[in-house]
């Protein structure tokens, strides 16, 4: 088979130099990458490394190599173009479909998804002509990234800071993977929540569950990949920063329940995966609870958490908001699972056993997606982003 043909659009931004990484995990993983950077991006980094890292030649302009008529060949043969870092500049091009260099005549014969990773000042991402330029490129079709927040060129912080090239990388692969054009998520704005909560004893010790939040960090990349908005809301998960979404993090039920009902004010759907703990200790001990030899411990007495998912589920903060529950069970899992989604409310519920190999901390997962229309759909065995794509099935079609 073919390997995937992938172009890298590189320009002139100080992140530059990270796309060398995206280069390689795209090459390693058996892609035929053409670089096409700007003449900019080469004050960053130069041709040679370019070339000599995708073992392709490589130009800024349309006039080398004329014969091959590169300024339509590139884009035509492509099945994926990704731009990163991607300038204000080449925003601003790309969206008024300006073509006066061979990365922007590219982007203009392509017919291929196209993912822009974009990395600049907050300044320059905020202003309103930066805006409208991505708000043009979604709407045309290209998922465009959202920036990270952190560190920038020089000494400040903001949002702006281009996303962790490992995780472009794995948004792109599935980009690749579903191989269609039209981002079916774009204009929607999705919460997912991921991770487990921990409810504090005393200021060393919690209560919290074996939630490692990959079911719900491989939900946001999905979703970002399907061209959504994604707020990731993670609760103590030790995973990676998602390329592409808006990362709130929190430590408890509350500190949870508030950040949802913040974010999903806007929301056209919230996914909770998170597992939020049902108690937390009635007291807590501002001092660390010391052990006394001679007398055995005092029981820890119980109180229960807001029923997160219920609330929202009631509430509904816009009309057709669509709310998805999870339910992690051990035993007579459909029928707790049915129970479950009545009691609750929600519009999808995926119940999924505890087992050996799959839920908490594994890479797979099996499960059956209940909906309150009475429909069952089984998801067999397999990666967490399997699961996730089809709980976004089951949500686009639930949206439209
Ligand atoms: C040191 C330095 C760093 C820059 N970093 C960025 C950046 O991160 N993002 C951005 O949009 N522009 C950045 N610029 C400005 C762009 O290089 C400038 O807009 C250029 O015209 C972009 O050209 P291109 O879009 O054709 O690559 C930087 C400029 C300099 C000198």
């Amino acid at each position: 088979m073919d390997k995937p043909k992938v172009v890298l659009g590189v320009s002139g931004g100080i992140a530059a130099y990270k796309a060398g990484e995206l280069l390689r995990r795209f090459t390693e993983s058996g892609h035929d990458v053409r670089v096409v950077p700007t003449a900019s991006a080469l004050h960053f980094v130069g041709a040679a490394t370019w070339s000599a890292l995708s073992g392709h030649p490589v130009s800024t302009e349309v006039w080398d190599d004329v014969h091959e008529v590169p300024h339509v060949r590139i884009g035509q043969h492509a099945d994926l173009v990704v731009v990163a870092p991607a300038t204000a500049d080449l925003l601003a091009k790309a969206a008024h479909g300006l073509a006066d260099d061979l990365l922007t005549n590219t982007l203009l014969t392509a017919r291929c998804p196209v993912v822009f990773a974009p990395a600049m000042h907050t300044e320059m991402w905020e202003h309103p002509a930066t805006r409208e330029n991505v708000a043009t490129l979604r709407r045309r079709g290209a998922v465009v990234i959202e920036p990270a927040v952190g560190r920038l060129t020089g000494a400040d912080t903001g949002k702006g800071r281009f996303p962790d090239p490992a995780e472009i990388f794995e948004l792109c692969r599935r980009v690749l993977a579903r191989g269609v054009p039209e981002p079916d998520l774009a204009g929607r704005h999705v919460v997912v929540t991921a991770g487990g909560t921990r409810e504090p004893l005393d200021p060393v010790r919690f209560l919290g569950n074996r939630s490692s939040g990959k079911q719900g960090y491989a939900l946001a990349r999905t979703a970002a990949a399907r061209g959504a908005r994604v707020t990731l809301i993670s609760a103590n998960a030790a995973l990676p920063d998602p390329a592409g979404v808006d990362l709130v993090t929190v430590g408890t039920a509350e500190e949870l329940r508030a950040a949802v009902l913040k974010a999903a004010g806007d929301a056209d759907a919230v996914v909770m995966a998170a597992a939020v703990a049902d108690f937390r200790p009635a007291v807590y001990a501002t001092g660390k609870i010391k052990k006394q030899d001679d007398q055995e411990p005092a029981p820890i007495a119980l109180v229960r958490n807001p029923d997160i998912l219920a609330e929202i589920s009631a509430r509904r903060a816009r009309p057709g908001q669509i709310v998805v529950g999870f339910a992690a069970e051990t035993d007579d899992v459909l029928a707790h699972g049915r129970a479950k989604l009545r009691r609750k409310g929600c519009d999808l519920l995926v119940v999924n056993e505890v087992g050996e190999r799959k839920t908490f901390g594994a890479e797979e997962n099996e499960a059956v997606v209940l909906g309150a229309d009475g429909s069952e759909t089984p998801v067999p065995y397999g990666p967490k982003e399997a699961l996730a794509e089809t709980v976004w099935d089951l949500v686009a079609a639930r949206l439209d």
